[in-house]
């Protein structure tokens, strides 16, 4: 973790990156961990092409396939609430291993068909167990891999939930054409999730467990031991051991009173309203619904149903590389540009539609207008307010209150989805097609001007000396500038 960024502002630490590159232990960590991010994904994609088969298994209704599918957004919440908790007591490791086992057992069972109040209470543990994931993955990874691959790291958790969505849209695409028998169908869908939870389950044994939560616990013997897993010298793990005291020395008799701070409370609205636009963007509705709103504007088959998925998936492998080259807020504006653009373009598409009731009628100039917003839209998300959201609530909070601002930022994240997917299609029948494109411009438009004004750039910079910035009370676009 002793690398160049530190050794620019540190006099002392170690200079230059390890000679023979990272420790190959250092990538099997975060990928390993980011699993987690993957398993996010396949549950989050899971509904979009299976509701079919599930509603001729378990004859929901709409209504009934609707709630079903919401309890993943109830469970998450409450993941999220606790999972601070386990992170605190348990350790980042077993949070982990407790997370992979929920997902395993959740999709095990689904697996037998049971009654559907157990089915739901599986999704309930699936939504969970993500919620646990989508905090505890992004903290372990901002915790355990050297900073200066931290952000590519981080961004990893996101590229994996592209990944989990994409291939279970198009699992649960070919499984529901191949397999005609529901019965059979829907156990093979949820086998799918089941294979990739026990790879999960399995790998987190393996995992060192985080060394600042080591710290943290006064467990320094065990600390070195993980920091020389990932390190290559032990010029590097002393180097990173003095910063973790540092910090923790500086936090001595503060304990949670930090919360009451001011420093806190600002760190917390930069957070909260982070993970709140990346919602009110949109996404989800996206995610969920790209089929049916692709059928109100006539398209149908392949391209309505993995449009989303491909193009979401794609685009987040790029953001790896531009998350540390161009940095988290460039990639934010030019995000939330591209959707701001393309919503509204959306939205256009849609009057010109109006209100069709034979789809075959709808011009090909509305539906190619349609087609190429939504593919530039999602470009947009993916490369920048997908995983740049994630990574910068894993990186401004002091260590001493980093899990209680995460469990904040990750139960705002879940309540906005749950928001969003549950009023969008009313909202749309309300108030026509075209205008929920145009609130979510609205809401680009206010993204932006937040960019601007409160989010600091935290590529480059240690979390010890971004915590040191916040402290001295340095304004919060500025907190990522090295002295
Ligand atoms: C969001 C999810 C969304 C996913 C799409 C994540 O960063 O938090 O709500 O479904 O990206 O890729």
């Amino acid at each position: 973790m002793a690398n160049m960024i530190m050794a620019k502002s540190k006099p002392g630490a170690p200079v230059g990156a390890p000679a023979g590159g990272y420790k190959t232990v250092v990538y099997f960590i975060c990928f390993v961990a980011a699993m987690g991010g993957l398993l996010f994904g396949l549950d989050q994609g899971f509904i979009a092409n299976s509701l079919g088969t599930i509603e001729q298994v378990y004859h929901l209704g709409i209504k009934g396939g609707e709630n079903y599918a919401a309890i993943l957004a109830t469970g998450g919440v409450l993941g999220a609430l606790l999972s601070g908790i386990f992170a605190r007591w348990l350790g980042r490791k077993k949070s982990l291993i407790f997370a992979g086992f929920l997902f395993s057992a959740g999709s095990i069972v689904s697996a037998f068909l049971p009654p559907i109040i157990i089915l739901s209470a599986c999704r309930f543990g699936l939504g969970f167990a993500v919620g646990v994931a989508s905090f505890i993955v992004p903290l372990y990874l901002s915790e355990t891999a050297p900073a200066s691959i931290r952000g590519s790291m981080g961004t990893l958790f996101q590229l994996l939930i592209t990944i989990g969505i994409f291939l279970i849209s198009l699992s649960n695409v070919f499984i529901g054409k191949l397999v005609t028998d529901p019965m059979i169908a829907l156990p093979v869908m949820f086998l799918v999730v089941a294979v990739f939870s026990i790879l999960m389950f399995i790998g987190t044994f393996i995992l060192p467990e985080s060394p600042r939560w080591l710290m943290l616990k006064g467990r320094k013997e065990e600390a070195i031991k993980a920091l020389t897993k990932t390190l290559n010298t032990k010029a590097e793990v002393d180097f990173e051991i003095k910063e973790i005291e540092a910090t923790l020395s500086g936090n001595k008799g503060a304990g949670m009173s930090i919360i009451f701070k001011g420093y806190f409370i600002k760190i917390i609205i930069v957070g909260i309203l982070l993970q709140m636009f990346q919602q009110l963007v949109g996404i989800n509705v996206m995610i969920y619904y790209a089929p049916t709103i692709f059928g109100y504007a006539g398209m149908t088959g392949f391209v309505a149903m993995m449009t989303v998925p491909i193009v979401n998936m794609i685009f987040t492998f790029p953001a790896i590389k531009l998350v540390e080259k161009w940095g988290r807020k460039k990639l934010l504006y030019v995000g939330a540009v591209c959707m701001l653009v393309t919503m509204v373009a959306a939205g256009l598409a849609f009057h010109s539609i109006g209100q069709v009731t034979d789809p075959a009628l709808v011009s090909p100039g509305a539906k190619a207008v349609l087609l190429i917003a939504v593919i530039i839209y999602i470009f947009g998300f993916a490369v920048s307010w997908g995983p740049v959201a994630w990574l910068v609530c894993s990186e401004i909070f002091p260590l001493e209150v980093r899990e209680v601002g995460m469990t904040i930022t990750t139960i705002v994240n879940w309540t906005f989805a749950g928001l969003v997917m549950a009023n969008a299609l009313t909202f749309m029948h309300a108030f026509g097609n075209a205008s929920i494109f145009y609130l979510f411009a609205a809401f680009c438009v206010l993204a932006i001007i937040f960019v601007k004004f409160f989010v600091p750039e935290t590529r480059g910079i240690t979390l010890e000396e971004l915590e040191a910035n916040l402290k001295a009370g340095v304004p919060l676009r500025k907190l990522g500038e090295t002295k």
